[in-house]
């Protein structure tokens, strides 16, 4: 998610989940090819499973840049077709490709013929005034027949003018029942739903019909939620026994991260939400708000902000939270 989520929120997540799948923000195809790659798609390896999302809209500078994702080592390639903000209109891609499906179709197949990963595809249900029903079965027909290896659909329309970027994540209203009628007519795609998915128990109920759920906003927002991932979607045990450890495993990532010359602010500031009905967690949050800024702020501050925070077992959080 850009702006809020980077390589350091996802080593972190990687640590309340070894099974989800993780994807980046978006990176369009001008800054892969022309940017300081390394910094903008360099991740680290304990990352895995971990899927690069493309913004463009040029099958050939897609295709290098699938090949580029597929060489530094991610699992999977995803295009963006749901991006409303202006910037991403300008440049012809993101939601708007909504009403270009042959050429989001010719994006797959370059992308496809580039790469051995899978490629995906995160699209809404529609634009305007499209109808989502035309407008979110022409776009399937013409990835599937591209080869697509799976469809993430965020199940609410963008309107390109009118609405910010943000109203759009909320205004427009979701419609689950598209994404299942979808499934129904496309069985042998792998369908995933996004939007509004709040808590690990509803993804598992959705899980009865479509083939993944993608958490977006709940999964940045309140991280503990991903403790009970591997438990209850893959019923595995959890990384860790509580949020609290996990932190505490952050520690050597963070001396790393602070040799290299990272800030801690940029590595904490995605613990912020980490503790829910949890003694001192007003506490934890506030200290990592104002120490972890500080010049010179070391690893030290978060062993002092893991201090104020009880450690409560995942399962009693996660009950004190349902
Ligand atoms: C700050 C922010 C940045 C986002 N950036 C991206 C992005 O780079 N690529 C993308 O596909 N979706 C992006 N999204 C949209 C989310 O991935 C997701 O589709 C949307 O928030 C709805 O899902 P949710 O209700 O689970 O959050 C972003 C959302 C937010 C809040």
């Amino acid at each position: 998610m850009m702006e809020w989520t980077d390589r350091h929120c996802r080593f972190f997540h990687r640590l309340l989940t070894r099974r989800a799948l993780i994807y980046t923000e978006m990176v369009t195809t001008g800054a892969v090819l022309h940017g300081d790659r390394s910094r903008l798609i360099g991740f680290d390896p304990a990352e895995h499973p971990v899927a690069l999302q493309l913004g463009g809209s040029d099958p050939a500078a897609l295709a290098r840049c699938a090949r580029i994702g597929a060489d530094f080592g991610y699992d999977e390639i995803n295009l963006n077709v749901g991006c409303p903000s202006d910037r991403v209109q300008e440049g012809r891609f993101g939601a708007c490709l909504m009403t270009e499906p042959g050429l989001v179709g010719d994006c797959v197949a370059a992308m496809k013929a580039a790469v051995a990963i899978p490629i995906t595809v995160k699209c809404r249900i529609g634009v305007d005034d499209q109808d989502p029903e035309v407008a979110l079965g022409t776009l399937t027909e013409a990835v599937e027949g591209a080869g697509v290896d799976a469809l993430i659909v965020h199940a609410r329309k963008a309107w390109l003018s009118g609405l910010s970027p943000r109203e759009n994540r909320d205004i427009p209203p979701l419609d689950y029942d598209i994404v299942f009628r979808l499934k129904a007519a496309h069985p042998a795609l792998p369908i995933v739903l996004n939007g509004g998915v709040t808590t690990v128990e509803g993804a598992r109920n959705h899980l009865q019909k479509l083939d993944g759920v993608m958490m977006g906003r709940a999964a940045y927002q309140e991280p503990w939620r991903l403790l009970a991932v591997d438990a209850e979607l893959f019923g595995e045990v959890p990384p860790f026994a509580s949020a609290k450890a996990a932190a505490a495993a952050l520690m050597p990532y963070i001396e790393r991260e602070l040799a290299r010359g990272s800030r801690l602010h940029s590595i904490t500031r995605h613990l912020h939400g980490l503790f829910h009905a949890v003694p001192g967690a007003r506490a934890f949050r506030r200290h990592l708000a104002t120490a972890a800024v500080k010049p010179g702020a070391c690893s030290d501050v978060l062993a002092e902000a893991l201090a104020l925070v009880v450690d409560r077992p995942a399962e009693l959080a996660h009950t004190a939270a349902a």
